[in-house]
């Protein structure tokens, strides 16, 4: 058989069945291709000189003809789907309908509507992240006593990785990866599910953060402030919101800032807003020139804020829960409590609250 045939023969499969069939056929364990290569090994050193080459180049050409026609049929494929596959959206929804939308959806709504309106895009990041990303990128080199501090799951690692994968224990790691993709200046939220190795009435294995990032080349502490300012008023919907600041320590930052939000009791409950006593919601800080560096960013032309904060505690602090670990059961009567209906989504001129 030779490579012209066989590329042929790819060429005319007429469905995505066909070709998998003659995949295994000519590349299979048992396949045609495979057979060649195995040959190899009897042959002399001269012929497999001359030999091995060509089939190389074969199996090369036809695994490349049919990932292309796979891609070919696929597409043809949806582009069936869509034409046959007509949903009317306009039909109004069935009285039995009685999904609701999680207090964590609804909160992730509600902030990139907030951020939207200052300007911020929405970036996302794999929820399995090397370490570089994770941690050296933003200046948590090996050793640092940081890794240690957060509890990290650490992956098995894959044949010819040297290196465990992590599960992402922050949304921290999306800074370098958008600075890296999109250069700057850069004006972005990066929300997402993270990992840690802790579980109790606060703390669950997986939950969400949100992370601010802004590069730009005259952004000082004063932009941070402001902009915290406006997103914990906008959230919480109440003018009365005041923060502190008080110095702190993050490897990514310089210098680095933790923000409390006055709170106050009302009606026996004590909610966010006043200032009778302090507590903390975010970390934050000007990003540390190595990270800037690392992204491939020149920190003596660049430099900007970040923050990051939990996702599932704002979402508890505004809506009045009290245990984290509920919002991850799935039970149906937390979510008829606390979840919102499907259109109510949050807007600023309709109030983000719902
Ligand atoms: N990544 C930090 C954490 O998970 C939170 C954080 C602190 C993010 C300060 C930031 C920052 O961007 O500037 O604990």
């Amino acid at each position: 058989m030779d490579s012209a045939d066989a590329v042929n023969e790819i060429e005319r499969a007429p469905d995505l069945q066909s070709l998998e069939a003659l995949r295994v056929r000519l590349l299979g364990k048992q396949g045609e291709i495979t057979a060649k290569l195995k040959s190899l090994g009897s042959m002399d050193a001269e012929m497999r000189a001359t030999e091995a080459p060509k089939i190389h180049a074969l199996r090369e050409g036809v695994t490349n003809a049919i990932a292309e026609r796979k891609a070919a049929l696929e597409a043809a494929e949806l582009k069936r789907k869509l034409a046959t596959e007509r949903i009317d959206l306009s039909l109004p929804a069935a009285d039995s309908v009685s999904g609701t939308i999680h207090p964590v959806s609804q909160v992730l709504d509600e902030l990139a509507e907030i951020f939207a309106d200052l300007g911020f895009s929405v970036a996302e990041g794999p929820e399995i992240e090397t370490q570089w990303y994770n941690f050296t990128a933003l200046n948590m080199p090996e050793n640092h006593p940081a890794r240690a501090m957060q509890d990290t799951f650490y992956l098995e690692p894959r044949p010819g990785e040297d290196e465990r994968r992590v599960l992402r224990t922050h949304t921290s790691p999306v800074q370098t990866r958008s600075m890296e993709a999109h250069g700057a200046p850069v004006r972005l939220i990066a929300p997402g599910r993270v990992y840690r190795s802790d579980s109790d009435a606060t703390h669950t294995p997986m939950f969400h953060q949100i992370e601010g990032l802004v590069i730009d080349k005259a952004i000082t502490l004063g932009h941070l402030k402001w902009t915290l300012e406006t997103f914990l008023k906008a959230f919480f919907e109440r003018d009365d919101i005041v923060l502190r600041m008080r110095p702190s320590y993050f490897p990514f930052t310089e210098p680095s800032a933790e923000v409390d939000v006055g709170w106050s009791v009302e009606k026996g409950r004590r909610v966010v807003g006043g200032q009778q006593g302090w507590m903390e919601v975010l970390g934050s800080g000007m990003v540390h020139p190595r990270v800037i560096a690392n992204a491939g960013l020149d920190p003596d032309e660049w430099q900007g804020f970040a923050f990051g904060t939990g996702v599932d505690r704002l979402a508890m602090l505004k809506y009045g829960m009290d245990d984290l670990r509920a919002f991850f059961d799935g039970d149906i009567r937390w979510l008829k409590h606390y979840g919102f209906r499907a259109l109510d989504v949050p807007t600023l001129s309709g109030g983000v609250g719902a």
